[in-house]
């Protein structure tokens, strides 16, 4: 028995590399405000499967998939040795570390790719953008979620295998996948190191970090380290809005005193009251004949909230208890919510005056689609 190399540098860096974008990815999952870098590791992760495709084809002995092209069957007959504890040694993969491997590329792939159609019908952000509703969008969500959380159970498997196999082989598995070496056989065919390979995967991906960061979100890099001060007063990232419906009369007639806010911003249930309760609109009488009325409340109903054709009126409309009828758009929890830490000198800016006046801050209002990326806090020192 020898020392010998059976991970090139690429297969390795490739390996540690995808497993803390995993990690990363799933730190991040839960909030907006790390989007960006959730989404950075997602496409990151999309080039090292490409990677490691390219590499399972040109790689050197053990990284190429030849080296560890099992069936299934194979697979399961190993895992069954393993259980019983006299599993033969397999220097590279064995036949169920390969089977997980397989897999967990795959599912990248899927993860990767449902992720990318969230961010276009959620989030209206990325190449995706505007190819369907946010309602559409549900069911990529719900994949991206599903195959995620199916990686996880995967990638559980696989570190219980590694620590399975190296108490079965009195070998340190993890620690090889570090040095890439492991005793064999002479006579085993050994791996070359392919340094060059690895060092150009580095540059790549430093590119793309430097691209990312500096030019694709088009925001300074103290936002994306997300000082609350600079997120608040810088506009987002570029963004394409879905086209919501639009009626000469209801801005005629709604959008004489304020803004005409978007029907979807409230379920029908409110605007049945608000139309009813006409004549004692907010200490205003809005004094609209019968048809009129009618006809407003029709436009109103058609697109609210309950709709959820966008994620804003999807939020609000499931953030608003069954019984409630909210008169306010701004009085709604889940408003409520997003608003709570905006400073009350803040709503004091002339730019702003009121809460309702949406478009004091959001650049959006206009169309009623409130995206992330269309918000804007006025400066500070803004002269009226
Ligand atoms: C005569 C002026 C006037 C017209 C016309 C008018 N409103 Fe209003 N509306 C008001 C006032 C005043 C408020 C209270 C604003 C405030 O509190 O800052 C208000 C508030 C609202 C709010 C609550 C905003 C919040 O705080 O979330 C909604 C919703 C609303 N109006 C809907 C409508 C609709 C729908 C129409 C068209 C049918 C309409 N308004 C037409 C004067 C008007
Ligand atoms: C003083 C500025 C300001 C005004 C005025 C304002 N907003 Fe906002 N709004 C914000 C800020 C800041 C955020 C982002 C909060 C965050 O990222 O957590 C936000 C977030 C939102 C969101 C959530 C967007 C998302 O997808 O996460 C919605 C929806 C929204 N505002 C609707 C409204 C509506 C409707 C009005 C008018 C009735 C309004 N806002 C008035 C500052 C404002």
């Amino acid at each position: 028995m020898q020392r010998t190399l059976i991970w090139d540098v690429p297969t390795r860096l490739f390996h540690w590399t995808l497993a803390l974008c995993f990690a990363g990815a799933w730190l991040t999952s839960e909030s907006d405000e790390w989007l960006s870098v959730h989404v950075f590791l997602g496409y990151l992760m999309l080039g090292l499967v490409a990677f490691r495709v390219v590499w399972g084809l040109l790689g050197t002995h053990y990284a190429r998939f030849s080296s560890f092209w099992f069936g299934p069957k194979t697979a399961l007959t190993y895992l069954r040795q393993v259980l019983k504890g006299k599993a033969e040694r397999h220097v590279g993969h064995n036949p169920t570390g390969s089977l997980a491997i397989y897999l967990l590329l795959i599912l990248t792939l899927l993860v990767g790719i449902t992720g990318f159609l969230t961010l276009g019908g959620e989030e209206r952000q990325g190449a995706a953008a505007g190819w369907m509703s946010f309602a559409q969008s549900q069911t990529f969500k719900e994949l991206h979620e599903f195959s995620a959380n199916l990686m996880l159970l995967l990638v559980l498997g696989h570190l219980a295998g590694v620590v399975v196999e190296s108490v079965l082989h009195r070998e340190n598995l993890a620690r090889s996948m570090f040095t890439g070496t492991k005793l064999a056989n002479t006579g085993v065919p050994a791996a070359r190191p392919r340094r060059g390979v690895a060092v150009l995967m580095l540059v790549l991906v430093a590119m793309y970090g430097f691209w990312w960061f500096f030019y694709a979100l088009h925001t300074p890099l103290e936002r994306q380290l997300g000082r609350p001060e600079s997120r608040l007063e810088t506009p987002n990232v570029a963004f394409v809005g879905p086209k919501l419906a639009d009626n000469a009369q209801w801005r005629d007639e709604c959008g004489s005193c304020h803004l005409a806010f978007h029907p979807s911003l409230l379920p029908s249930r409110s605007w049945k009251r608000i139309m009813a309760q006409q004549q004692q609109h907010f200490g205003a009488g809005l004094g609209l004949d019968a048809p009129t009325s009618a006809a407003l409340l029709a436009f109103l109903s058609e697109n609210s909230a309950d709709r959820h054709q966008t994620e804003p009126a999807s939020k609000i409309d499931r953030s608003i208890k069954m019984e409630a009828v909210p008169l306010r758009i701004t009085e709604t929890p889940y408003w409520v919510k997003k608003h709570r830490a905006i400073l009350a000198t803040d709503w004091q800016l002339p730019q702003v005056k009121s809460k309702a006046n949406c478009a004091g801050c959001h650049l959006d209002a206009e169309a009623g689609t409130f995206e992330d990326a269309a918000m804007h806090m006025p400066a500070r020192n803004a002269k009226p």
